[in-house]
């Protein structure tokens, strides 16, 4: 029998009851424990999910049963957990962004690199039926040579979403704003299926929330197979549309709609809409209105890289893509000019 790989949680706030979900709902995996420098949280989480719970890290991760550890805390504090649980051999799977800066993402990597564990990167709709199926025509060349490239995640937090966690919207707890906790999900998939960037030219405002981060954003891209790109992305736009990615090619186009297929234009095909199944749907105006299904794929992938000793889809490295894209949109902003974005 394959080896049931057991996970514990360090962060009890809203995102961890996802992951408690996913791993309850895995055949392969097993969720053990939890972890929260509260210990009324901890407990509480411990209470909910029927299992450990610590106050400390140290404790936690010396749990000689423990495998690996979803890393759920706010953003600019994913790197402590990590390099802890690094260095107590723990395989681990951190919310996204990695973390709020490439410095911080690039520790966290070298510490797993050093301690020979995995670390992994939650991006779950790269999970997406949807999202596959338009890789796949992409990576045939279905859509001929790629043009364009288009993220638009037009959505929106009440001040309420802003007050309810004390890091959300601070720039040293979640490193910005709509861009870098709410739009970072499609800005992932363009950079999948467009590639790398050359450079970009990006303007970020705060115009209706009191958060020292942005709520409205929009940048052109240049990208290095010299297709165009621009990303629009607010959480000021009420009430919240579905977020769309849109990819056109010399030979078609295609775009979907929170994960959904919502035009198929390639020549030579027939037009389709398709609406496979995903158990999506958007956090346009509720963050936790994801359901746990691709959270689920995610954990399951995770549990692969871990039994066979290889890479998760979306590895550390990985994860810098998106980062680094919307730190040089971060930088463009305030110096009024076009940022290269090299980070290898
Ligand atoms: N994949 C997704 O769709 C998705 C959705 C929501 C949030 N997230 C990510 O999950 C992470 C947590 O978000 P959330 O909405 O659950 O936040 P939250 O505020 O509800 O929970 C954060 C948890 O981290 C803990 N925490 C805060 N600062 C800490 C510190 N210094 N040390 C240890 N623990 C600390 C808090 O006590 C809380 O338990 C963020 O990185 C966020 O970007 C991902």
């Amino acid at each position: 029998m394959e080896q049931i790989i057991k996970f514990g949680i360090i962060g009890t706030g809203a995102i961890a009851g996802q992951h408690a979900a996913a791993i309850a709902a895995s055949d392969t995996a097993e969720l053990i424990a939890v972890c929260s420098s509260s210990e009324d949280r901890a407990k509480s989480a411990g209470n909910k999910f029927k299992v450990a719970a610590y106050d400390d890290l140290d404790k936690f991760l010396e749990t000689p049963e423990l495998d690996a550890v979803c890393i759920c805390t706010a953003s600019g504090h994913h790197m402590e957990a990590a390099i802890k649980a690094a260095q107590y051999k723990k395989h681990i799977l951190v919310e996204k962004p990695i973390e709020i800066n490439l410095e911080r993402a690039d520790k966290m990597i070298q510490a797993c690199q050093q301690n020979g564990v995995i670390l992994g990167v939650v991006f779950q709709n790269r999970f997406n039926e949807g999202y596959h199926q338009l890789k796949q025509a992409v990576q045939e060349g279905k859509l001929g040579k790629l043009l364009m490239g288009n993220a638009y995640i037009k959505w929106f937090r009440n001040e309420d979403y802003y007050k309810s966690s004390d890091w959300k919207g601070t720039l040293k707890g979640d490193g910005g704003g709509a861009l870098i906790n709410q739009g970072i999900h499609t800005i992932d998939l363009l950079l999948d299926i467009m590639g790398e960037v050359d450079d970009v030219y990006g303007q970020v405002k705060t115009a209706m929330h009191t958060i020292e981060g942005e709520d409205l954003a929009s940048a052109l891209i240049n990208f290095k197979n010299g297709a165009m790109g621009n990303i629009t992305a607010g959480t000021s736009l009420y009430p919240g549309y579905p977020e769309r990615l849109e990819v056109y090619g010399t030979h078609g186009s295609v775009i979907l709609e929170a994960g959904k297929i919502v035009a198929w234009n390639i020549q030579g095909e027939e037009n389709r809409l398709e609406n496979p199944h995903v158990e999506k749907a958007s956090g346009a105006a509720d963050p936790m209105a994801i359901g746990h299904y691709l959270h689920q794929l995610q954990i399951e992938d995770m549990v692969s890289a871990i039994r066979e000793n290889g890479e998760p889809l979306i590895t550390g490295e990985v994860a810098k893509q998106s980062l680094a894209l919307i730190k040089g949109i971060y930088r463009s902003s305030e110096e009024g000019k076009n940022m290269a974005i090299n980070i290898n």
